[in-house]
């Protein structure tokens, strides 16, 4: 495998590492170069005259789906096919790049039809589908900033983050399939606009994928294969400064408001490729598999983008890994002939869990030879899923790649190469080439290999996020504050191997939680929960670790009523997490919800979020709560369990 590896051995990262820490900014000039086709070369690489908000690329213009899709046919894949879909029912479809490309400019002549222009952003609110990366390939031909919402997220976030972005258009679905149940979005869409304050949407385009019942507004709402059919297959890309930005993407902070992440069209698109190309070893008849969904980054950088810019064939799924049965991503992957299969340590760990009781659910069960090399994403992976992941999955023959990045990183920063880096169960080894990645303390000083401290990455890198949309003040503040002398802060602890210097995450260092490799924030639920103003007098959210889904979320309240017991405290449970699913989605519904009379508070207010940690842990308190206003409320809050 070494041998033909793009990156061939250990010897050849480390050349790679060394050129880039002689000539940091030549380094990626040639990647951007190698792996994008520039309308307009660039002559600057880096500009850090405003930092922190960075500029690569900027002189060069380019279009991110002439890129990824007219580039492909212009070197012979035209009928190669780029995207085997198999839909929840195990129903299946190709496109070839050539398809894909008609199908693109279709959408696009469609989008500009309804009057949308370069720099106008584009809500895209669809299910895992081909129509849903024709949505965001066809905004990128135009210029159009997609915003892309997972369609677990009820009307309410929807409705939140189209007035953030004020979208003038929405691509919606009539319904989405996951696990044999059909799940509205069109009505969503309806129920998010009709809550007001998105008055910028002009249009709602409704990919018609069940047929099933929905509302219909005269002159807002357009189907998608109309308004498609009607438009010629061709469409000259609108050429972009590398700088345009190509899209948002809403992700959790410390605070109860998501950030809208902003990422460029150049550098992000030279990073997508690269570390798809280089990360997963992707040759021309490899078969690619990223089971994320289009909502999340992964989706965006490893469905939509990189494996398109580097002409791959890849696989798109619709539902679920558990759907008919926990067989279902094995049967998928002999079916297909994956050969490269990149999923989250959850759903592993949900598949290990499965096949343990059902031996016909087990991997072995499954020709699963064609597979090459895996990959993990999302979350920490513990050693026992890592090794049964190896093992079962990759029949001990292929490579791990566990990958480090966040939705701001805009492309994977810490990872294994395949037959480049010597394996480490739970570690996502070094850095990819060209990135620096350090481990310092709260002052910013570089900590010794074996000390924990905050994970920083010391250079910019071209597919760094740009600005949180429409607040820059928190963009530096967030990922650059003072101490760290214009480090970004990446907001995970971490710590390197005293002989290898390999990483290991720890996990988030803020109010941010991971549960099943989703993001969510503390604070998000907290609001979420106390604008639930009838019941809630006071909230406070935090996790605790879970075996299946890395982490749960867990939630204390205060009601304005007496506090409930018994069954009446499980009616108001089930009632409070059906609010969340209403005010958030379903993947922020707590798992547990604990009644109190208060919270755990110091003389001055403050909420003890440590002790409350400990106590959801089901820990017994050794901590010092001689600074607790009322130390007796542990006791109702261990019981209330
Ligand atoms: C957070 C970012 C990256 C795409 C999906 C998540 C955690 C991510 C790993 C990994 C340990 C990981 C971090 C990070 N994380 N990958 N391989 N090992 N932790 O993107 O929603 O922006 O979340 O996910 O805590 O900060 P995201």
């Amino acid at each position: 495998m070494a041998r033909h590896a793009h990156v061939a051995g250990r010897a050849a990262y480390d050349a790679l590492v060394a050129g880039a820490s002689a000539d940091y900014t030549g380094y990626w000039a040639r990647i951007a170069r190698k792996f994008v086709e520039w309308k307009t070369p660039f002559t600057q690489v880096l500009d850090e005259s405003d930092a922190p908000f960075f500029r690569w690329f900027a002189d060069g213009t380019l279009n991110v789906s002439h890129n990824c899709l007219d580039r492909q046919v212009a070197a012979g894949r035209g009928d190669k096919v780029a995207i085997v879909f198999e839909a929840d029912d195990g129903q299946v479809s190709r496109v070839t790049y050539s398809e894909l490309l008609a199908r693109t400019c279709r959408a696009a002549n469609a989008l500009k039809a309804q009057g949308v222009k370069k720099g106008d952003r584009v809500v895209i609110y669809m299910p895992m589908s081909i129509e849903g990366v024709v949505a965001m390939q066809a905004c990128a031909r135009i210029g159009a900033v997609h915003a892309v919402v997972f369609g677990g997220f009820s009307a309410q976030a929807l409705r939140d983050r189209i007035i953030d972005t004020e979208a003038v258009l929405v691509v919606t679905a009539d319904q989405q399939l996951r696990g044999g149940r059909a799940l509205p979005l069109k009505a969503m869409v309806d129920e998010a606009l009709a809550l007001g304050g998105c008055q910028a949407v002009r249009t709602v385009l409704v990919y018609r994928r069940t047929g099933g019942e929905i509302d219909w507004v005269d002159g807002r709402d357009a189907w998608l294969h109309e308004a498609t059919e009607r438009e010629p297959d061709t469409c000259e890309p609108e050429w972009v400064d590398a700088e345009h930005p190509l899209f948002l993407l809403y992700t959790s902070g410390s605070t109860g408001k998501p950030k809208g992440v902003q990422h460029s069209s150049g550098g992000y698109l030279v990073q997508a490729a690269v570390t798809t190309q280089w990360t997963f070893d992707l040759h021309d008849d490899d078969v690619f598999w990223c089971t994320a969904d289009i909502g999340w980054v992964t989706g965006h950088t490893y469905i939509a983008y990189g494996p398109l810019a580097v002409g791959a064939t890849q696989v798109v799924f619709e539902g679920i890994p558990t759907y008919p049965d926990a067989a279902r991503f094995w049967r998928m992957i002999e079916a297909h002939r994956v050969s490269v299969f990149y999923t989250a340590p959850t759903a592993i760990r949900s598949l290990i869990k499965a096949a343990e009781g059902r031996g016909d659910l087990h991997p072995a069960r499954f020709d699963l030879h064609s597979l090459r090399v895996l990959g993990s994403v999302g979350e920490p992976i513990n050693p026992a899923a890592w090794e049964w992941y190896h093992a079962h999955v990759g029949g001990g023959r292929c490579p791990i790649v566990d990958t480090w990045w966040q939705t701001e990183t805009g492309a994977q920063m810490l990872t294994p190469l395949p037959g480049a880096t010597t394996l480490v169960p739970g570690s996502c080894t070094l850095p990819f080439p060209g990135i620096d990645a350090a481990i310092v303390d709260e002052a910013g000083h570089e900590l010794p290999n074996g000390q924990s401290g905050l994970l920083v990455i010391r250079k910019p890198w071209p597919s760094m996020i740009r600005t949180i949309w429409k607040d820059k003040a928190r963009y530096a503040s967030s990922y650059f504050p003072p101490e760290l002398g214009g480090a970004y802060l990446a907001g995970d602890g971490a710590m390197r191997d005293v002989d290898t210097g390999y990483f290991t995450i720890g996990g988030r260092i803020d109010d941010v939680l991971n549960v099943s490799g989703h993001r969510m924030g503390t604070m998000e639920i907290e609001s979420a929960l106390v604008a639930c103003t009838e019941l809630v007098a006071e909230a406070a959210v935090v996790g605790r670790p879970d075996d299946t889904t890395g982490e749960a979320i867990c939630a204390f309240v205060v009601l304005k009523q007496e506090r409930p017991t018994g069954e009446a405290a499980a009616r108001l449970a089930a009632e409070l997490r059906q609010w969340i699913g209403r005010e958030i989605g379903p993947i922020a519904k707590p798992k547990e919800i604990r009644f109190a009379d208060n919270l755990p508070k110091t003389r001055s207010g403050k909420i003890l979020r440590r002790l409350l940690r400990s106590v959801a842990k089901g820990e017994a308190i050794t901590q010092d709560v001689s600074t607790l206003e009322n130390p007796a409320i542990l006791d109702q809050l261990a019981e209330a369990h």
